[in-house]
């Protein structure tokens, strides 16, 4: 049987608070259904505290889009893993690829992050992913394994068993280039080995690995039908209400139609 699967909605730098809310209010309604997915919805800082009052007696659960590896402290503009619990956050997106591009982080400070989540009880959800120019040098294997090893591999299992990964090739971010599903299937299926390999088939088994780059309704089923796919870290689809809630019913109907057959 499959991992239970597993849709989380980035919603970048969109929405104010009023348009979060009603945001919430129609994926809610939309989605009140579905009982076998694991949901989790990540609007900005902004918007957090009121989706999470939305949400409080619901089974999504509500994360934030990044952090910073300290628990308090002068840092400026900063937000703490203790704020986002305070909020209402059970999840927290860390490394996600703009962050590497655009604000110059690391492997080493993502590392940390993670650590500073676990120790604070949020699940990190961890993204990997290489650029077009690295996967056209046949290199995307050796990024990954890199990125792998530098932002989880000190962790201990029991810690690592907790975490979540989201296979994000930046070349099909936002772009409408999805991966195939075989090329998808195929570095889920890698990263998967390195799990089993650094640390256990028990913690392989276990973690979800979230494909994220261009998700639409009418490319789920055929991701989700893949073994190692167990779900989608959705950005532009998650923003409009109808989209992620097809994507949602689309991710439950597959893994049914899997455990049936
Ligand atoms: P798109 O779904 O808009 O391609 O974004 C993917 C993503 O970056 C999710 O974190």
């Amino acid at each position: 049987m499959k991992r239970k699967p597993f849709i989380a909605g980035n919603w970048k730098m969109y929405k104010n608070a009023s348009e979060a809310v009603t945001l919430v209010q129609t994926i809610k309604a939309a989605a009140h259904t579905v009982s076998d997915v694991t949901i989790v919805i990540c609007p900005p800082f902004t918007a957090l505290g009121v989706v999470s009052k939305i949400l409080t007696d619901t089974a999504i659960q509500l994360g934030a889009q990044n952090m910073y590896s300290a628990p308090e402290g002068a840092f400026t503009g900063e937000i703490s893993p203790t704020m986002l619990k305070d909020v209402g956050c059970r999840y927290v997106i860390l490394g996600h690829s703009e962050r590497r591009q655009y604000f110059k982080e690391d492997d080493i400070l993502i590392h940390e992050k993670v650590k500073t989540a676990l120790k604070y009880s949020l699940v990190p959800i961890v993204c990997l992913g290489e650029t077009l120019a690295e996967r056209e040098a046949k290199k995307h294997f050796d990024i990954v394994k890199t990125q792998f090893d530098e932002c989880l591999a000190r962790l201990e299992k029991d810690d690592m068993a907790k975490v979540v990964i989201a296979y994000e090739p930046v070349w099909a971010i936002g772009t409408g280039k999805t991966a195939t599903p075989d090329q998808a299937e195929q570095m889920h299926s890698y990263i998967r080995r390195l799990l089993n390999e650094r640390y256990s088939q028990e913690v392989g088994n276990r973690i979800p690995i979230l494909y994220g780059g261009s998700v639409k309704p009418d490319n789920t089923k055929s991701l989700m039908e893949k073994p190692n796919i167990d779900g989608a870290l959705v950005g532009g689809a998650s923003l409009k209400a109808e989209s992620f809630a097809q994507i949602i019913i689309e991710a439950q109907q597959t893994h049914e139609a899997g455990i049936n057959s």
